[in-house]
């Protein structure tokens, strides 16, 4: 814990729990089935004293400081479904990817176990994989200092047909090879939860863009009972007139540096005068999201009623990760660099100063800096709903 006074040792254990628990929260509770894994393996142990790298030793309450670990692990494993990403440390740029593929997954309220393949052993790997919803696997280099053929067969003797897997590389020539790897999960049932990313070079933006988006797509998958079981969750009365709530349709676009992104909203609404602002309602697990940070500029896209169905059809598709959304769209630059779509009816270039986290969605406040209306007497397509658990 990150506690100091003049005592060496845990003598006054009311004094310490608040700090031991707030440690665990942030450091040890994401690792869960981890920290249950390392229990299981002291268990035999006869244990004197634990010298931790900071805070007091522990040694007047060890039977208690380690039952509490058990039990908020026990209870935050058995919380919700889970995936596990394997990398070897300090190999190509496998901890970036596994870091950024991880990011992906929080944005959909998954939990995430990472694990360095050089520094675990069979008996938790096996654990893992057991009961993981999802794996990732980052292909370890054949050369690694120890055989990590263990392992690898561990992961293929657990894993079973219930789980997505997705496989990324990013050593080069040295890496154990990716496609037959992917073969074999196929054939034991796993579902791809998206094609091999195959990094040949340093990564760049456009490579966390897609990692991202690729860990956001396994944990919507992981989730999608989760999703339904919310989704009719919604008292009918209430989601029916909750629907009444009717708006207009847009397409946001965002551009920042080599990466853009698109999206179809309808949750929008002036929200001031001066400065002229709005605000947007994205859901969390957004591919545009992570281009909507403080500071971030795009470009708000009126659609005209009649006009908009091509669009709207276009902007709707299932994109893969890292897919580029603009494909076969006439668009071109706002002074912000966001793209402006040129069937649009009007356009307002914007820039974030405020999030707030609404539930399942962040509300996106913006100031709008620019704007120009292509077609002075069109109209803006209004969208109608049956309930609200759609948009
Ligand atoms: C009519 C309509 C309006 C939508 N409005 C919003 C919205 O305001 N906010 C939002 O987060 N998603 C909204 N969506 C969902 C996204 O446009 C859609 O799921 C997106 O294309 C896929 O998400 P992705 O960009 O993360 O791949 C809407 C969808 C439809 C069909």
């Amino acid at each position: 814990m990150h506690y100091c006074d003049d005592s060496l040792y845990d003598e006054t254990l009311t004094l310490l729990e608040a700090d031991f628990q707030y440690y665990y929260d942030c450091l040890m509770g994401p690792n869960a089935r981890s920290v249950l894994a390392a229990l299981k393996r002291i268990q035999p142990l006869t244990i004197g004293q634990i010298a931790t790298g900071h805070g007091p030793l522990l040694r007047h309450h060890l039977a208690d400081w380690i039952e509490r670990y058990r039990t908020w692990s026990e209870t935050q494993a058995q919380a919700e479904p889970f995936v596990v990403i394997f990398y070897a440390a300090e190999y190509g740029f496998s901890e970036r990817l596994a870091h950024t593929i991880g990011q992906g997954l929080l944005k959909t309220d998954t939990a995430v176990e990472v694990v360095d393949m050089l520094d675990t052993d069979t008996q938790t790997v096996r654990e893992l994989v057991t009961t993981a919803t999802g794996l990732v696997l980052g292909m370890p280099p054949q050369t690694a200092p120890v055989s990590l053929e263990p392992i690898l067969s561990t992961i293929l003797a657990a894993a079973h047909p219930k789980q997505a897997i997705g496989l990324f590389e990013t050593g080069g020539g040295q890496d154990e090879p990716i496609f037959p790897l992917r073969n074999r999960f196929q054939e034991l049932g796993l579902r791809a939860a998206f094609e091999p990313i195959l990094i040949k070079t340093t990564p760049t933006e456009a490579t966390d863009k897609l990692c991202e988006e690729a860990g956001t797509d396994l944990g919507q998958w992981v989730n999608r009972d989760r999703t339904l079981k919310q989704s009719k969750s919604l008292d009918s009365d209430l989601g029916q007139a909750l629907g009444r709530l009717s708006t207009g349709l847009y397409i946001l676009t965002a551009k920042k540096g080599d990466i853009s992104s698109a999206m179809l909203a309808s949750w929008v609404i002036q929200a001031s005068v001066q400065p002229p602002g709005l605000a947007v309602a994205v859901a969390k697990d957004r591919a545009i999201e992570s281009l909507l940070h403080g500071g971030d500029t795009f470009v708000l896209n009126v659609l005209e009623e009649g006009n908009y169905q091509r669009l709207m059809k276009h902007f709707l598709k299932r994109f893969g990760p890292g897919a580029d959304r603009f494909e076969g769209i006439a668009s071109y630059a706002a002074e912000n660099g966001s793209p402006i779509l040129a069937e649009s009816l009007a356009y307002l270039e914007c820039t974030v100063t405020h999030r707030l986290e609404a539930g399942d969605h962040w509300i996106i406040y913006c100031t709008v800096k620019a704007g120009r209306v292509a077609k002075p007497v069109g109209l803006t397509a209004v969208h109608h709903r049956k309930a609200s658990n759609h948009y």
